[in-house]
């Protein structure tokens, strides 16, 4: 068995793990589920399902983690099987693989989008674009190939390879020496850009104090930000903020895990797990909040903001933030900065998602990390060809949505009843307690036992009825659409029996002995 890796430092593993939590989802999805979801009226459900969910979550999964890494398992499958002795707890934890795999593909995708765009904006390929209808169809064109902005899909295909290289450049650099080095680099400079556009934003005020005296700044903060409670009976408001929690914390994945599984076992994980959750709600709230929707409600009135948000998260980020840039003094720069500062966002995330998987060969299969990591590179550079092709038919968002949606919920659901009631809370608790540099206060050991399973519960029924469902029999879902989600799901089902064959396999040489 070769040696573990480790963190080089506190501060360097706290900033992995930040820029782990770190991603698109603080910057364009969480601004789109608030204005989709009545703005301020989502700031106190959203509060609520981060302190009862996502702190407790975050709690448990640095812990499962560390005690993971303790008998040499980096990944879910060992990780479950050292707290349940079931033989089904492997397997279970072959889900967490699958996830991060799965949400891996596409989410590297999406983020080439935002290279390319930091490209054109300090090109100036879009500058002379100002109504969003054009750079709607820019966006396309570039995503789809052909029109009168692109003549093919190669523009989109070259950043997807720069994109991918990068990634897999950084892992082959390992955990300290390339995941850690590069979140030094990439966290500090993603939160100076993002503070000097949210700066940027405040000097906005009303563009158009004559035509337009309501298109503010101030007012756009106002709706974001002021709570409302007159919707607080409306049960989606409750369930996206939970959705959104999950998605920005990263939870429900195994990258945290396998992240907390170097740590050593005395090492801190409440301070730890709590400040990083607390830069994440920073970057989000603070200046996710100030950037994308304040800066459409000044440049095109609450109205058409919210518009615009219902039309998506790359609508709001890309196509009205483009034409924004486009009319602001510096707008190339500042266009430039955003894009990028969402790339770095989205590139340390996409290290975290490939990591469970790599560890896994290394550590149940014995591979070198040189070609643990070539296996996983290539595996995702074959499988990122069908998003790339497919996206516009909707193969992606069917992965969105079950992979990361609805089983980032079930996992959580799982991994908590493990945590709490098969290993059992006083166990659990004195797990993530060993070695804490602060208290966590006893209350969250009723929390975690009652209340986070129970909210997880509730969400995941809900869910069932409401999305689940008519998702899974492809209601509304357009007739040529079809054989690519199916496609979307054969292709899901095929990764997840290959990683539970390949459990299978791993724990059979284990039990004869012959892995070593
Ligand atoms: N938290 C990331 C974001 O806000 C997205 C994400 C979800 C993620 N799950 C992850 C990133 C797992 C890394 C690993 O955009």
């Amino acid at each position: 068995m070769a040696e573990r890796e480790e963190w080089g430092s506190r501060i360097g593993l706290i900033l992995a793990m930040a820029g782990n939590a770190v991603g698109l989802g603080n910057f364009l999805r969480y601004p789109v589920q608030a204005t989709q979801n009545g703005g301020g009226a989502f700031m106190l459900p959203y509060f609520i399902a981060f302190l009862l969910l996502g702190i407790p979550l975050m709690w448990v999964e640095w812990s499962i983690g560390r005690n993971g890494g303790k008998y040499n398992h980096s990944s879910l499958p060992g990780m479950f099987q050292v707290m349940w002795k079931h033989p089904v707890a492997k397997y279970l934890g072959a889900i967490g693989l699958l996830i991060s795999t799965i949400i891996m593909i596409y989410y590297t995708m999406l983020v080439s989008w935002l290279l390319g765009f930091s490209f054109f904006s300090i090109t100036g390929s879009y500058s002379q674009i100002t109504d969003l209808s054009q750079m709607a169809t820019f966006l396309s064109e570039f995503q789809n190939g052909g029109g009168t902005f692109f003549s093919s899909m190669w523009p989109a295909y070259i950043f997807l390879i720069l994109t991918l290289f990068l990634n897999f450049y950084i892992l082959s650099k390992g955990l300290s020496g390339g995941i850690e080095v590069f979140a030094k680099i990439a966290l500090p400079l993603l939160f100076f850009f993002a503070i000097l556009i949210a700066i940027y934003v405040f000097t906005i005020g009303t563009p158009d104090p004559v035509n337009h005296p309501e298109r503010s700044v101030w007012n756009g903060l106002a709706f974001i930000w002021n709570p409302n409670f007159s919707l607080l009976g409306d049960s989606k408001i409750w369930l996206a903020a939970a959705g959104q929690v999950f998605f920005t914390l990263s939870l429900g994945m195994g990258t945290l895990h396998t992240f907390a599984s170097y740590l050593k076992p005395k090492d801190d994980i409440a301070l730890s797990g709590l400040a990083t959750a607390s830069i994440n709600e920073f970057a989000e709230v603070i200046l996710g909040g100030t950037i994308a929707i304040p800066i459409a409600v000044a440049f095109f009135g609450l109205m058409d903001a919210q518009v615009i948000a219902n039309g998506g998260t790359f609508n709001l980020g890309i196509v009205s933030m483009g034409v924004i840039f486009n009319q602001m003094a510096y707008g190339q720069i500042f266009g430039f900065m955003w894009f990028f500062l969402l790339f770095f966002a989205g590139v340390t995330s996409t290290v975290a998602m490939c990591q469970p998987l790599i560890s896994f060969l290394e550590e149940e299969f014995n591979f070198n990390h040189k070609k643990a990591n070539l296996v996983v590179g290539f595996f995702i550079f074959v499988a990122i060809h069908l998003v790339f092709f497919y996206q516009k038919f909707g193969f992606l968002d069917e992965m969105d949505y079950w992979a990361g949606t609805f089983l980032l919920v079930a996992i959580s659901l799982i991994e908590v009843i493990i945590f709490a009631w098969i290993f059992g809370i006083d166990k659990g608790f004195a797990e993530m307690t060993t070695g804490a540099d602060i208290k966590i206060p006893n209350i969250f050991k009723f929390i975690i036992k009652y209340v986070t399973p129970l909210y997880l519960l509730f969400i995941l029924s809900f869910w069932t009825f409401q999305s689940a469902i008519p998702t899974l029999m492809m209601d509304n879902v357009k007739p040529e659409n079809v054989v690519y989600l199916w496609g979307s799901r054969t292709f899901m089902a095929l990764t997840f029996i290959g990683i539970c064959i390949m459990v299978n396999i791993a724990w059979k040489r284990k039990q004869k002995g012959t892995n070593f």
